[in-house]
């Protein structure tokens, strides 16, 4: 079994072959979703909300995504594991420096950070340093308080035209992976077109170059609120295996996301 790599998954957006990847935050659950052929997992600060139940993100402290990310990366065979740079972890280039060779050493093998063109230091430092980054744009849940709520984004043209520039400086900065949240779908595609790094959409349409669900949103098991962009695999099939199967069938053969999870 060949392990899933940054290569990887440049190809795989070069010969159109969709990537799948979905959240994980324990040994068990990464271990069943890597023999399901999951080709990323994400340790995410969504462990906030549907591990801690907590309401935002916001509380989760860099000790909480290495405790996870430890666990997760002893599950794993092929997949290639991100862990999040929790809130306010990476406010400045020093302490980016810091936290991320924290999750590094924890066992990731990327960093996630939510934001635009004020990370563009921080991402060529990591990235100089030896540390792959993941870029999120759209809506980016650690500033829900500065966007007002969790809100699609980019629906005005200025802000669209803002967000299709952010992730090409992101690109030109080191960035080699691109989470797109919560987007018009005709954005999402804008995007994807626009930068040579693979792209990863949740709510940001089909065109992108790859799928991410919150693990809970996926099985159904989400405590309060299911976001219209998620689908309830375990609902028709009952059993786990299959509802990871099928999430990566549906991802791989574009029947996922559908329009009714998709935003115009
Ligand atoms: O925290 C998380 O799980 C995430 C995904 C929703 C992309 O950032």
């Amino acid at each position: 079994m060949k392990k899933v790599t940054t290569a990887t998954l440049c190809k795989m957006k070069q010969d159109g072959d969709k990537i799948t990847v979905l959240t994980a935050y324990d040994t068990s659950f990464a271990k069943l979703f890597d023999e399901q052929g999951i080709d990323v997992l994400l340790i995410g600060d969504s462990l906030g909300m549907v591990l801690q139940g907590h309401d935002d993100t916001l509380p989760v402290s860099v000790d909480d995504i290495c405790y996870h990310t430890t666990a997760v990366r002893r599950g794993v065979n092929r997949a290639l594991v991100i862990a999040d740079m929790p809130f306010m972890s990476y406010a400045t280039v020093e302490q980016t420096y810091n936290n991320a060779a924290k999750l590094m050493a924890a066992g990731a093998q990327m960093v996630k950070l939510e934001g635009g063109s004020w990370l563009l230091e921080a991402i060529s430092g990591l990235t100089e340093r030896g540390i792959p980054v993941c870029g999120h744009l759209g809506l980016t849940p650690q500033s829900v308080h500065v966007l007002g709520g969790f809100k699609v984004q980019g629906r005005e043209q200025k802000q669209a035209d803002s967000l299709v520039e952010q992730a090409i400086a992101l690109q030109n900065a080191g960035a080699q992976m691109l989470v797109l949240e919560c987007i018009p779908r005709a954005l999402g595609q804008r995007v994807t077109e626009a930068v040579n790094i693979p792209v990863i959409g949740i709510g940001a349409g089909p065109e992108t170059d790859g799928q991410v669900l919150v693990m809970h949103d996926m099985l159904g098991i989400s405590a309060n609120y299911m976001p219209k962009f998620s689908k309830n695999y375990l609902q028709h099939t009952g059993d786990i295996r299959d509802a990871v199967k099928h999430y990566i069938k549906e991802v791989r053969e574009g029947s996922f996301p559908g329009p009714e999870h998709s935003f115009e």
